[in-house]
């Protein structure tokens, strides 16, 4: 009985967790599409536009110069098909660029300001500012870092900083790695908190669409 409960509650997630994570550092990468630098070239330039940092004009300019280098798996900006996103504390919102199980491509920000706790990831997260700033700060930093537009804020995986935005702070945020195990912390704040579940139901309609979709497009 002992070795049983031991076994499903140790062994066994020990053990999948260690394949995952064999798997995050061998055949994992061979599906990413997206690449970092490119993608923050393309939001450098764009932003050196937009002197006057307007939020709107330069994600206007941006999405359809990622969609010429991408292709079909990126979907073209429409701010309707914005949602809130309530996480670790923080409140932001964001529209996906692109979801699948091994990338996630979003633009993510607050016209209000915001400040929580990044998660930590099964993934490597690359957060390119746009407008505005994010300051971070591990545990023992008693001074932020602090990233401004075009800077990259690269969160490793398996780390875990305290962050903010100010009101106005916009981003575009990409994550490679094991996208399914980021949701719940995307979510948990959803059945803990804020109950909003229309919000809820609209994130999981656009990431499980575009999952699917990439899917079909041979996009794991
Ligand atoms: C920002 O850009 C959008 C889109 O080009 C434009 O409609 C809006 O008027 C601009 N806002 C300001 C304050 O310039």
């Amino acid at each position: 009985m002992l070795a049983k409960t031991f076994f499903l509650w140790t062994v066994l997630p020990l053990a999948i967790y260690s394949v995952f994570n064999h798997l995050f550092y061998t055949w994992l990468p061979n599906n990413y599409v997206f690449d970092k630098d490119v993608l923050a070239g393309l939001a450098r330039e764009t932003i050196a536009n937009h002197p006057d940092g307007n939020a709107t004009a330069i994600m206007l300019e941006l999405a359809p110069k990622l969609k010429a280098q991408y292709g079909d798996i990126v979907n073209d900006l429409n701010f309707d098909d914005w949602v809130y996103n309530n996480a670790g504390g923080a409140m932001g919102t964001m529209f996906i660029l692109h979801a699948s199980i091994s990338e996630y491509l979003i633009f993510f920000g607050t016209a209000i300001g915001t400040e929580g706790h990044t998660g930590i990831h099964f993934a490597d997260d690359y957060f390119t500012i746009l407008t505005g700033e994010q300051k971070a700060a591990f545990p023992g930093a008693l001074t932020p870092e602090v990233y401004l537009p075009g800077d990259v804020h690269h969160l490793v995986k398996g780390t875990a900083k305290q962050y903010s935005m100010p009101s106005g702070a916009f981003a575009m945020e990409l994550a490679q790695g094991w996208i399914p195990a980021m949701l719940p912390f995307g979510f948990l704040d959803t059945l803990s908190s804020t109950l909003d579940f229309y919000a809820f139901g609209r994130t999981v309609y656009f990431t499980a669409l575009d999952m699917g979709r990439n899917l079909l497009l041979g996009k794991f």
